[in-house]
């Protein structure tokens, strides 16, 4: 491989990934592909298969078919620990920190895989930068936090272990507008500053349409349509569908499902 396509090689690509629990196909042949340095996003209602996509990269689920390939190493069903040792981190949906251990210990939690802990208490300086919050509340219970704090202290924790990739999982669940604006801020920021690469998944398009710079759109399974976020925001079916601008005259009665750019 030349250089130029070494540095073009995905850091994450999903080929063909069928994931199921039981008899309900959960996601049906999704591929994608998240470059080094860039935010992605897969948008999709209740339902769509988000967190089944995050819960296959990351190897909580295993895929009936497909790949996974992070930083050009087939990852496919192997051990979610090792998966984190590799430089993935998973923020999952609802947060799940560590109620009952104080904002400090869960942060050192997320460190817990790293091998430089020389480094670890520079780190939980630079994540009270970005969440000052959390430095207020370092000594406190983690469980009495509000529910913006702990997602605030669940990217946070992820941070704690450096990852080249993390997986965020609707980081909006729950809060206000405001909060939610203020999170997706610093989750921009962390990615100008701190080069990580970010999958995001969420139903609250506008929000992930800002602040990403590729996106895919996901129904029952299936990625029905992907694009820079900057051409996705422009196209009539997201405006009317996920954003919620309804133009009269470009609506007329053309449904959704006929629209659709099959890949
Ligand atoms: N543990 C499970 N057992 C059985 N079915 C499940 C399980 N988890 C998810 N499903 C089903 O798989 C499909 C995809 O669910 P998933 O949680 O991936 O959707 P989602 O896009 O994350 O939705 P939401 O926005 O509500 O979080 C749904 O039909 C759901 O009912
Ligand atoms: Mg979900």
């Amino acid at each position: 491989m030349n250089m130029a396509a070494a540095i073009d090689k995905p850091i994450l690509e999903l080929q063909n990934v069928e994931s199921a629990y039981g008899p309900i196909r959960a996601i049906r042949g999704v591929s994608l592909r998240v470059k080094r340095g860039e935010i992605a996003t897969v948008l999709g209602s209740n339902g769509a298969g988000k967190t089944t996509i995050l819960k296959t990269i990351s190897g909580i689920i295993d895929p009936r078919k497909g790949t996974v390939e992070f930083k050009g190493h087939n990852i496919t069903a192997i051990d979610p620990a090792a998966i984190v040792q590799r430089g993935l981190m998973h923020v999952p949906e609802g947060r799940e920190v560590f109620p009952l251990l104080s904002v400090r210990d869960n942060l050192l939690m997320g460190a817990y895989t790293r091998r430089d802990r020389d480094h670890v208490a520079r780190d939980i300086e630079a994540v009270f930068g970005y969440f000052p919050i959390l430095r207020e509340r370092a000594s406190q219970d983690a469980g009495l936090l509000s529910g913006g704090q702990q997602q605030m202290l669940a990217i946070s924790r992820a941070l704690m272990a450096n990852p080249e990739l993390i997986l965020l999982d609707e980081p909006s669940l729950g809060l206000s507008p405001l909060l939610t604006k203020e999170i997706f801020e610093i989750v921009v920021r962390i990615n100008r500053e701190r080069g990580t690469t970010l999958l995001l998944v969420e139903q609250n398009a506008n929000m992930a349409l800002n602040a990403a710079d590729y996106g895919y759109v996901l129904e029952n399974g299936r990625i029905v349509m992907e694009d820079s976020c900057d051409k996705l925001r422009e196209k009539d079916d997201i405006k009317e569908f996920y954003l919620g601008m309804k133009d009269e005259g470009v609506r007329a009665d053309r449904r959704w499902k006929k629209k659709k750019t099959w890949r």
